[in-house]
């Protein structure tokens, strides 16, 4: 079987080198001219890692074209559904793939929706887009759940994986060709499966910002909520996944799909109060940060030392990140900030163009009033804060080993 897939991000290119791993022979169609040549030079155009290794021990299988000339028989659809404005994706992307792929495939091929949309966008928009040209040719949906960072890992040693289609012929060679995998596969209709994909991410993030809602009462009471759920994680039924509190979720992900969930279905005249609460906490969750600063300090006028924009650590992706909001917001009450990740720097500099950036965590914190840790990364378990002119130190994410000889507070502990 021979693999064709769209869209050279980093859904792309992980399921580009993780089929040619698995031995199929793969092209991948980007309309970027950039990215193409650096792939067939072997160079990954996204950074992900473990990717660069698998295209270089994979790159006899992996051929990349910016043209849409291919002629294989199965062809995955991974360009981005970004969010609009009102919440909804934007899916021009797709549609245009779709199109082009479509004018070319062979008869009785199967093309398999890998890009995130909203339930029912394929049955009722891309297969009759499909049909309009191919009557023989078959839609699937099969979405990812990776995470990034850890993508690769997450594409070859999946949960599981859902194959949605409307024929036994797409759902037999679906299966077939994720079978060196060994991992559950479940069979669902087209809608089934783009459901499954939002309900999972809208879910993970419910876990999140319940945990923030507990976690802000237990700093209220005095609780430890760490050790909280600790204890509420243990039970089967809940997993101790996705139980941390803090500043909250950001990404290219969770946001994006809360927020077409949301307004797709308000479209269809049901509002979801649930999914409206997790972003609306999510929302609120990072401003508390600067809540906790002011019981210590008048903002105005102070050096406040920002540790971590990466939306989490072990990425340069600040998407959605919560430290954006928290920024701004110290900007806005006429704080000098001074920034260091260990990643982010040059993504961080798109956005902020008047704040201190800092080569390493001592000098962003030297003579600093506050020290705010917003991403955790490793390097930010032990910090020597001795330099600081006042130690006020405050947490979004629970990483510091040692806090003595500090003013020390957590976000929800
Ligand atoms: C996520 C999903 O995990 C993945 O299945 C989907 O395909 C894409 O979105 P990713 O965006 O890479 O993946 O990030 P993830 O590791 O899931 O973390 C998302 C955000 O939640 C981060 O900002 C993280 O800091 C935050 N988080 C996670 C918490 O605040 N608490 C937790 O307990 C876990």
């Amino acid at each position: 079987m021979n693999i064709c897939v769209v869209g050279a991000g980093y859904v792309g290119m992980t399921t580009a080198v993780c089929f040619a791993e698995m031995g199929y022979k793969v092209r991948i169609i980007d309309i970027d001219e950039k990215k193409i040549s650096k792939i067939n030079e072997g160079k990954i155009p996204i950074y992900e890692e473990g990717m660069q290794e698998l295209l270089e021990k994979n790159i006899e299988r992996i051929k990349a074209t910016n043209e849409y000339d291919f002629s294989e028989d199965i062809v995955f659809i991974c360009v981005g559904t970004p969010s609009k404005e009102d919440g909804k994706i934007e899916l021009k992307y797709v549609l245009d793939a779709v199109e082009n792929v479509s004018l070319k495939i062979r008869d009785k091929g199967i093309i398999v929706i890998k890009s995130t949309v909203f339930p029912g966008t394929t049955e009722k928009i891309l297969k009759p887009l499909i049909q309009k040209y191919r009557k023989n040719v078959s839609v699937a949906v099969n979405p990812e759940f990776l995470r990034e960072g850890k993508a690769i890992y997450d594409f070859l040693n999946p949960d599981r994986i859902i194959i949605g289609t409307d024929n036994k012929r797409s759902a037999d060679l679906l299966k077939k060709l994720y079978e060196p995998l060994k991992a559950p596969i479940l069979l669902t209709t087209l809608s089934e499966a783009e459901m499954i994909k939002y309900a999972s991410n809208a879910l993970l993030a419910a876990k999140i910002s319940f945990s923030n809602e507990i976690g802000n009462l237990c700093k209220i009471l005095g609780i430890d909520a760490y050790n909280v759920m600790k204890g509420v994680g243990m039970d089967h039924r809940i997993s101790p996944h996705f139980l941390n509190s803090g500043i909250g979720f950001g990404g290219s992900c969770f946001p994006k799909d809360l927020k077409a969930l949301y307004a797709g279905s308000k479209e269809m005249g049901y509002e979801m109060n649930l999914i409206k609460a997790i972003l609306k906490i999510n929302d609120k969750q990072p401003l508390r940060i600067i809540k906790i600063l002011e019981k210590y300090i008048e903002i105005e006028g102070k050096t406040i030392a920002v540790l971590g924009i990466a939306f989490k650590p072990n990425t340069d992706d600040i998407r959605e990140s919560r430290s954006i909001p928290v920024i701004h917001e110290l900007k806005r009450r006429g704080a000098i900030v001074r920034l260091y990740d260990p990643m982010a720097m040059e993504n961080a500099k798109k956005i902020f163009d008047d704040i201190e950036y800092c080569d390493n965590v001592d000098e962003a914190i030297e003579n600093a009033d506050a020290c705010l840790i917003l991403t955790e990364w490793k390097e930010f378990e032990k910090i020597d804060f001795s330099k600081m002119r006042s130690k006020i130190v405050i947490e979004g994410r629970r990483i510091l080993k040692n806090r003595e000889g500090i003013i020390y507070e957590g976000i929800c502990w």
